[in-house]
């Protein structure tokens, strides 16, 4: 890319402004509009789509148990800002080509406000989905505090929509939160990391096809997974941070289509995570190099206290597919962004992080009614292309995975190809049960699945509510989740974008109990 890295400030995105408000709801409008933001020092600006006019959007903060309401308004132009493949599920069929639907991912929503992909609306409401119900989406947060993060969602062209820009951060918070004095105010941070790659002009760079590509594959072609060479945080490439040396919280999400990040600091010191996905953890983990896979999220808190005048390095060292694929650039993809402790400590930092920080109930696999086996694996498609799928099932494929309301099930995701997939289920938060390697040759062989060696619990930090899970390759990995508190059709999907826009995407059915 050539640029410089360090050389713009960190952006922190603005706290969006309700539109009205009473003992009911928190109201608000949010426009998706194209725009031209500057991205670094050195790059003229770029055209971006977002939310109320910025790249990520606005924050939406809000509280446990307020009933929010938004309307998303779609004011965008009607040709694609980045190639679309019309080949694919939702791009297909004569669909028009922008598409919008908003999923407030780990939200616990009902289902005519999830998000569903194929609730999807044009400009103005002109048309609309299938599954389309309402234009006002309403979010209960009847859930505990956490980092949320909201992006689009619409069917087949979800990688372009989010990589143009329409994502945003939605914190929620809660008074036992409060009550951990935790780092807040400045001192708290959201973080969205997200790669891109750009033409000199400015202008971001999306392939138009494979290389190599198969030989019938149709212009543009959609890619099996889309890698940038730059690293924003928060809508800037490697910016830098000057911060206090005390306490901070910042809070990690990778925003990316499908990097993987293994973030670590240059100054050899831990993360103390507190959060995962849904939550707090039941216990702060120190962690010297954390792994978050696209859609995951980490809440840390950092000490900077020990560091005062010094420069340190957030470096990324996962490679690209995750976990076998390529190697970082140390000068490029493996740097994310930097902290300067050169501000004065202003005042005595009184923040702390409790040694106890939540209470999670178990679920054991005794509780479940039932165990599914979801193996996850490679296909190829009519052009002869690489698609990855959801038990040999496509999007269209008449609903298998029909939980019953507050039902308690396992799933076993069995990860038969060389890349691990980041697996979210929308509605519900799960636990990690466990990891177990297994045969892969047999189990394509005959379906038998046979362990070649113990299964592992979940890593330190895992161990709390999670919405996304890494499924590595060659190994089983097992969820169990409480399914509700909701009926109706969600989704669960790899949050690889590419693979997720491509089949690797199935419908989910919360059935009432009669
Ligand atoms: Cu963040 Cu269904 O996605
Ligand atoms: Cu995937």
């Amino acid at each position: 890319s050539g640029l410089i890295p360090f050389v713009d400030r960190l952006p922190i995105p603005r706290v969006l402004k309700p539109v009205s408000q009473n003992r009911i709801s928190t109201n608000y409008i949010v426009r998706m509009t194209e725009f031209r933001q500057k991205l670094h020092r050195d790059l003229p600006p770029t055209r971006l789509w977002g939310y109320e006019g910025k790249y990520p959007g606005p924050t939406i903060e809000t509280h446990k148990n307020r009933l929010i309401k938004v309307l998303w308004l779609n004011k965008l132009p009607s040709r694609h800002l980045l190639p679309v493949d019309k080949t694919i599920h939702g791009a297909n069929h004569g669909a028009p080509e922008v598409r919008t639907v908003v999923h407030v991912h780990d939200g616990v929503s009902p289902p005519d406000s999830d998000g569903h992909p194929e609730a999807w609306f044009t400009r103005g409401f002109k048309q609309t989905g299938p599954y389309f119900r309402r234009k006002i989406s309403r979010y209960p947060n009847r859930q505990q505090a956490t980092t949320l993060w909201y992006h689009d969602h619409a069917l087949g062209i979800t990688r372009l929509n989010v990589y143009a820009g329409l994502a945003g951060f939605y914190l929620l918070r809660d008074k036992h939160e409060k009550s951990l004095q935790l780092p807040k105010g400045k001192f708290e941070i959201p973080l969205l990391i997200q790669d891109r790659s750009f033409n000199k002009d400015g202008s971001l760079f999306y392939p138009k096809k494979p290389t190599p590509a198969p030989p019938k594959s149709p212009t543009p072609s959609i890619v099996p997974e889309f890698f940038g060479d730059t690293i924003l945080v928060n809508g800037k490439v490697w910016p830098f941070l000057e911060v206090q040396p005390r306490k901070y919280r910042l809070r990690l999400a990778n925003g990316s289509n499908a990097r993987f990040y293994t973030l670590s600091f240059t100054s050899g010191q831990p993360f103390i995570q507190i959060g995962t996905d849904g939550g707090l953890l039941p216990k702060p983990v120190l962690v010297k190099k954390l792994i978050l896979g696209p859609a995951e999220r980490a809440d840390v808190i950092v000490d900077f206290s020990k560091y005062k005048g010094q420069t340190i390095t957030l470096k990324n060292n996962a490679r690209a597919p995750f976990p076998n694929g390529d190697p970082v650039d140390p000068k490029t993809t493996g740097l994310v962004m930097q902290f300067r402790v050169t501000q004065p400590l202003k005042q005595k930092d009184n923040s702390r992080v409790p040694v106890r920080l939540n209470r999670i109930a178990p679920l054991f696999p005794h509780q479940a009614s039932r165990v599914r086996n979801l193996p996850l694996v490679e296909s190829t498609d009519r052009f002869g292309r690489l698609m990855l799928l959801l038990d040999n099932k496509r999007w269209d494929d008449p609903i298998t995975e029909k939980p019953r309301l507050n039902s308690v099930e396992v799933w076993n995701l069995i990860n038969t190809t060389p890349d691990t997939h980041p697996i979210h289920l929308h509605l519900v938060h799960f636990q990690i049960v466990n990891r177990q390697p297994f045969d892969v040759a047999q189990f394509n062989a005959n379906g038998k699945l046979m362990f070649t060696g113990p299964s592992r619990p979940p890593d330190p930090n895992e161990k709390g509510l999670k919405d996304t899970v890494r499924a590595n390759p060659g190994e089983v990995t097992r969820i169990i989740a409480r399914f509700g508190p909701f009926t109706g059709e969600y989704v669960w999907h790899c949050h690889i974008l590419e693979h997720e826009d491509h089949e690797m995407m199935r419908p989910m059915f919360i059935s009432p109990n009669k």
